[in-house]
């Protein structure tokens, strides 16, 4: 690959784009002194631990020792190859690459079958738009969204066409274009038939919403009936390229959006991802008519901490979003629960009051999750029955009691003692013990952390390899240090193998006429490994310049434990020439290991 694109160019493309930007569409980061530190988004954590640094271009997680530069980050977090991250790290630097399209089909990771179904759907989604907007045949398709609510401007924003009423127009349209059946039975475009082998198209005489993935391809359909038909949405199956628990509806449009407003609303049904995108709620999205995921919570929070939950207002709806929120508050998330009047959906009531009625009265006024499950444990109870008020007031308790806010607790309290005239002190009482009893528990998990994350790590490792480390770190900092422990290492190399090998590859570099660069030295090195070694290495906080003395000190220590193992050598072989009554070589045996505890 490497011969593909000049270094200098991949070079100039690191330089002209700065990690911070790049890895802030994926993270929140905050600054704290040098760095900038987020939520790592290679694995779950509620604290961050993820930090990024502008001057080195590097980005490092304490966490799960995830690192790299800017190339490595694209690579991780959207699966790309390395010559994938640096085209599209190109485009966002506006440096031309001159090489062709079809050199990347060949090198990316995406087997050739996937383009090919991508394909096909990108020339049915225009081919769909085009009936519908377009065409006669069409014409009843469009009065129907139109009268429905749907804007020409939306039809066009989301792509929206119109399946033909034909058994086989898809076939025909797709297989003309040199796509093979199989491909498209494969796809989920077509089906075959058992009886004889032949194929007809999944979606006829629906409404044709395209659905994306996070890079803009059409990756499959979801088409809705136009009269009473049933399924109401026919949607793809699931296929290699589309995978309903990883796909958010509208993700990709609402992208920009989600970002900048640092919040997401969460809907239950296309219509009314398009409805709330028309009155001006742009950073919309919707699960394919599944539950949320664990796949999907962790897409939604690389993007943000805060999320709306604007479900239907019927019973599934209420119990889908208090489980949605339940899944998105435990990732770390903020819940606001946007209600609408019972027996409505979003897409209803904004056709029904209007857009801005929908952003002030709905989404401006959501409820915080507490609010929510004080209501959600009242459903189907009798408050006015002892028993079931009992329960209610437990359950809220037990709720209120895992509260982090204490001015929060105490404010949802004194609306559960007002209520039901109850006395202040005694819930309050109630849930410090119960505060007390999960205190417990949880405990015992922090400490656990504690252990692995923080002292495991470094306090058990021996004196040469933090002293190897620090040498790394001031090597690739300055190559005059980096000859000079050469000088000073006198033939004898690091004792860990891995660090060893990178000062090799480090001269190697420097050799080659490179100035110090951690960012580029990573690059330069192709082990996986090594590279996060040096990612972690050169995030260490160390003093700009090094002294002599600590420079002989750290050598000291990187030599002594040689010497330690040579004497240990030594011991046994004393040990054996006395045993062989051998006392002459014994002795000198025993001088050179003085020799050598000397020199410590
Ligand atoms: P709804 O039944 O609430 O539909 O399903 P809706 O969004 O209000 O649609 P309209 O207004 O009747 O046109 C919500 C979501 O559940 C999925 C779809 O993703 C839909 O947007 N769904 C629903 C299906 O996948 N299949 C169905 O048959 C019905
Ligand atoms: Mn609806």
């Amino acid at each position: 690959m490497a011969e593909r694109i000049a270094e200098e160019k991949i070079n100039a493309i690191r330089q002209s784009v700065d990690i911070v930007d790049v890895i802030s569409d994926y993270v929140q980061l905050k600054k704290q002194g040098r760095n900038y530190f987020g939520l790592c988004p290679f694995h779950g954590e509620n604290t961050p631990s993820f930090s990024v640094s502008p001057d080195k271009q590097l980005y490092h997680c304490f966490g799960c020792g995830a690192g790299g530069n800017v190339f490595s980050f694209l690579m991780e977090v959207e699966g790309l190859s390395f010559l994938e991250s640096v085209i599209k790290l190109a485009e966002r630097a506006n440096i031309d690459l001159q090489i062709e399209a079809s050199d990347v089909s060949k090198e990316k990771s995406i087997p050739k079958e996937f383009q090919q179904m991508m394909e096909a759907h990108e020339l049915l989604r225009k081919f769909y738009h085009h009936l519908l907007v377009n065409t006669k045949d069409g014409q009843h398709a469009l009065e129907y969204l139109l009268s429905r609510g749907f804007t020409r401007e939306s039809i066009e924003k989301f792509q929206i066409g119109y399946s033909l009423n034909s058994w086989d127009f898809v076939y025909k349209f797709l297989t003309k274009r040199g796509f093979s059946p199989s491909l498209l039975e494969k796809a989920g475009l077509i089906i075959k038939r058992e009886n004889n082998g032949s194929y007809f198209d999944r979606f006829r005489d629906r409404i044709m919403f395209p659905i994306f993935d996070r890079n803009g391809n059409t990756i499959a359909f979801s088409g809705r009936s136009l009269g009473a038909d049933e399924p109401k949405y026919l949607n793809s199956p699931e296929t290699a390229i589309f995978n309903k628990s990883k796909i958010l509806y509208n993700f990709h449009l609402a992208r920009p959006s989600i970002r900048k407003q640092q919040q997401a609303v969460l809907f239950e049904g296309f219509a009314d991802v398009i409805a709330a995108d028309h009155s001006g709620v742009e950073n919309g999205i919707a699960t394919m008519g599944t539950s949320l995921t664990d796949d999907h919570v962790a897409l939604i929070r690389r993007y943000v901490q805060s999320v709306t939950i604007c479900y239907d207002s019927d019973h599934a709806g209420i119990e889908a979003a208090y489980r949605a929120a339940t899944m998105l508050s435990e990732a770390g998330l903020q819940i606001k629960i946007a209600l609408l009047p019972e027996g409505l959906d979003p897409d209803d009531y904004i056709k029904k009051y209007g857009g801005d009625k929908f952003r002030h009265d709905v989404i401006g006024a959501s409820m915080t999750f507490m609010s929510f499950k004080l209501l959600y444990y009242r459903r189907g109870k009798n408050l006015q029955i002892e028993g079931e008020r009992l329960q209610y007031i437990e359950e809220v308790l037990k709720e209120i009691s895992m509260l982090d806010n204490a001015v929060e607790k105490d404010y949802y309290l004194r609306q559960l003692a007002a209520e039901f005239s109850l006395s202040l002190e005694a819930l309050k009482q109630q849930v410090s013990i119960t505060e007390k009893r999960m205190k417990q528990g949880k405990n015992r998990n922090m400490q656990n952390m504690h252990t692995f994350s923080a002292f495991k790590k470094d306090q058990l490792r021996p004196a040469y390899y933090t002293a190897e480390r620090c040498l790394i770190a001031h090597m690739l900092k300055n190559s005059d240090v980096a000859y000079k422990v050469q000088e000073l290492l006198q033939g004898h190399t690091f004792n860990i193998d891995e660090h060893q090998a990178i000062i090799t590859y480090l001269f190697g570099f420097y050799e080659d006429g490179h100035s110090p660069d951690s960012s580029a030295f990573i690059n330069y090195l192709k082990d996986e490994k090594l590279k996060r070694i040096v990612t972690d290495i050169a995030m260490m906080s160390i003093n700009d310049e090094i002294s002599d003395q600590e420079m002989s000190d750290y050598i000291k220590q990187v030599l002594n434990y040689q010497k330690m193992l040579k004497i240990k050598e030594k011991e046994l072989e004393e040990k054996e020439a006395e045993r062989q009554k051998d006392f002459a070589r014994a002795a000198a045996i025993a001088m050179e290991i003085v020799q050598l505890r000397k020199s410590l």
